[in-house]
């Protein structure tokens, strides 16, 4: 491939940076001030979400910083990423197993958003019961400390769970688009369930909580996030077919290529995660995602070599092939595409960057980021 005349990084993260912040004007101010704890923070997610904290105390909150806490295990080791924050005022990073005991001394967390848990279906097939008690014990321990915290008068303004849109499991047709109310049609025994089961169980733990205790817990419901900060090596599947076309060889897909998704870009998708967790009703969970396009990953396919040809002079194709992994597609569900009315409606959300412009920028990124992830 011809070397490509692309945008700088800095750039691109300035303009995602800019643009949540933006959209967050009400939400981010109630964070001022105050301790937040992200879990799961070294993730993917956690990329944008700890960053566009950082971006709102240089641009808007100097004077009272929203002050950071990471907790991750680095189960797949410390992103370079977070290693180049090293030092930077309000923000905190510790290496923790949000499955073992909490430690005695805690700050006084006023807002939590706990994002730990292994998301890619290959890794949580592999490791299910990690996967699991992320969701149910990792909760449990924050959501005890949280009840703690309310008995000692300690105000907890807000806490977010990362349920999934893996709840819904493979919905009937007539399910799509998919609303809050769906009960979902889904395995409790098949190789994806220690992942949709941990995360419905742990929908319900909030809901108890919540009705029980009054901590306010708030759910979200993510559709197929994806752009900056999603590892090359994550397998899913931009990040797969983006790796074949940095290698400059064919695309490979390991379906028919009918199953359709919608793919929101992270940056949307973070504005909607801030504003459950500081507008959201307590007890309720929220589709986040986009409701347009809905595409099959054939077209996804066919989306990212047409511009990797532009970008890159990529000269690929598509083929076919079987996965090694003989339940790659059990239950995989055939259609996925989020009713995003309630959020619209209660919080305000719109995600705006169209699958184009999305991926656009997610190959960008890649390209600077490939090497440093494959070595
Ligand atoms: N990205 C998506 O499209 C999507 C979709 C549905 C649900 N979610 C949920 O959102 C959350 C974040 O997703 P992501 O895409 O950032 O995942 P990710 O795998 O990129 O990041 C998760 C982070 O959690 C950490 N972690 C795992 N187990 C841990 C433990 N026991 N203690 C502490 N840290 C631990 C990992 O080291 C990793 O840094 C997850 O709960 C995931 O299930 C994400």
């Amino acid at each position: 491939m011809t070397q490509p005349n692309l945008p700088p990084l800095a750039d691109l993260l300035h303009e995602d940076l800019d643009y949540i912040c933006s959209s967050l004007r009400q939400e981010l101010p109630r964070l001022a001030g105050k301790q937040v704890l992200i879990t799961g923070g070294a993730g993917f997610l956690g990329y944008y979400l700890v960053q566009a904290a950082l971006h709102f105390n240089c641009t808007v909150a100097a004077d009272q910083p929203i002050r950071i806490t990471v907790w991750d295990s680095f189960a797949r080791g410390r992103p370079p990423w977070l290693e180049a924050l090293a030092g930077t005022p309000h923000l905190t990073v510790q290496q923790r197993d949000i499955t073992q005991p909490l430690p005695e001394k805690m700050p006084d967390f006023a807002w939590i958003i706990h994002a730990a848990g292994i998301a890619s279906p290959p890794f949580y097939r592999k490791y299910p019961l990690q996967t699991i008690d992320a969701n149910i014990i990792g909760l449990r321990n924050l959501l005890d400390w949280s009840v703690r915290q309310r008995e000692r008068g300690r105000l907890l303004e807000g806490f977010l769970f990362y349920s999934s849109s893996e709840i819904y499991g493979d919905p009937s047709p007539d399910a799509i688009p998919t609303r809050e109310d769906y009960r979902g049609f889904v395995s409790c025994t098949g190789p994806r369930a220690c992942y949709d089961e941990s995360k419905r169980f742990g929908e319900t733990l909030c809901v108890v909580f919540a009705q029980q205790f009054g901590v306010p817990t708030r759910i979200a419901r993510p559709f197929n996030n994806y752009g900056p900060g999603l590892k090359i090596t994550d397998k899913r599947v931009i990040p797969d077919f983006a790796r074949d076309v940095l290698n400059g060889r064919d695309i490979v897909m390991w379906s028919d290529g009918r199953p359709t998704r919608t793919f929101c870009y992270v940056a949307d998708a973070i504005i909607g995660y801030y504003k459950v967790l500081v507008r959201g009703r307590d007890g309720e969970p929220y589709n986040i995602g986009i409701d347009r396009p809905e595409i099959s990953m054939a077209e996804l396919a066919q989306k990212i070599i047409a511009l990797a040809s532009g970008l890159f002079a990529y000269r690929g194709r598509l083929v076919h092939k079987a996965n090694p992994e003989a339940v790659y597609l059990v239950d995989n569900p055939y259609r996925r595409c989020p009713d995003i009315s309630k959020a619209r409606r209660e919080l305000g959300y719109e995600p705006r960057i169209l699958i184009d412009e999305g991926l656009r920028r997610a190959l960008v990124w890649y390209h600077y980021h490939r090497e440093a992830e494959e070595a």
